[in-house]
């Protein structure tokens, strides 16, 4: 059997930790539509600092990992413009651990940034994508204000995501290199949970403090 493609090999081995995230319970918050303005706009700060040190990286990378990479996934400034209708006052935090994934992704060698850009950007290009309603209605958005992160101007997901593996499976990597790029997508999936675990934490002390009075 011939060996599989890295972005085969990406899917494979990241699909317990897939599985995992989708089941925390800040994740179900978003999908079940019982998620409030405080705990998603620390969400939103939370990524931001992760996205931030991302597309610094993927900015000043090397062209093969630019390439893979336009301007038009970049998320900062659509968090930066969902912060201002959500947060305006700048109230919310981002949790801790992500401050710390972002301080870490600004050390990786790029063969680690492409798989923090990988869990990141084909997760908003693929789950995410069906996210943007519930949040909406969640939290009462209208006409697209508070929720630009989901909408990718200029791209198309599905055919993005068709070339984007085409992209990866074309990329020179020797085995040794796939396994690493493959344990580092794991290792993204598993910070991604600490940062869902914490946002949990401060959901749930929100709600025992109860609103502001
Ligand atoms: C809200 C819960 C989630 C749902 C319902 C969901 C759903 C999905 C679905 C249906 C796909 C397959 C799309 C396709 O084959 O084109 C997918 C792919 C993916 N998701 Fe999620 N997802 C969720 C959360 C997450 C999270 C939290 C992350 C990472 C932090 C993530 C990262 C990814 C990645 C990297 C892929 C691409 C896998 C591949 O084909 O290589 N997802 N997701």
């Amino acid at each position: 059997m011939d060996s599989p493609t890295l972005s085969q090999a990406l899917r494979a081995g990241t699909r317990d930790a897939h599985i995992r995230a989708e089941r925390m319970p800040f994740v179900q918050r978003i999908l079940r539509k019982t998620v409030v303005r405080a705990d998603y706009a620390a969400y939103l700060r939370s990524l931001a600092e992760v996205y931030k040190a991302l597309e610094e990286r993927l900015g000043g990378a090397s062209e093969w990992l630019k390439a893979l990479h336009p301007r038009e996934l970049y998320r900062t400034l659509a968090l930066e413009a969902d912060l201002q209708v959500l947060d305006p006052k700048a109230v919310a935090e981002p949790v801790a651990v992500a401050a710390a994934a972002a301080r870490r992704i600004r050390e990786l060698p790029e063969t680690h940034v492409l798989a923090q850009a990988y869990v990141r950007y084909l997760g908003d290009l693929s789950g995410g994508q069906a996210l943007a309603p519930l949040v909406e209605d969640a939290l009462d958005l209208r006409d697209g204000a508070g929720s630009a992160f989901y909408r990718f101007p200029g791209i198309d997901p599905r055919a993005f995501k068709a070339s984007y593996r085409e992209g990866l499976d074309r990329l020179p990597l020797d085995p040794h290199q796939e396994r690493e790029v493959v344990e580092a997508a794991v290792r993204a999936f598993q910070e991604h949970e600490s940062i869902f675990r914490a946002l949990e934490e401060g959901a749930e002390a929100r709600t025992r403090e109860g609103p502001p009075s």
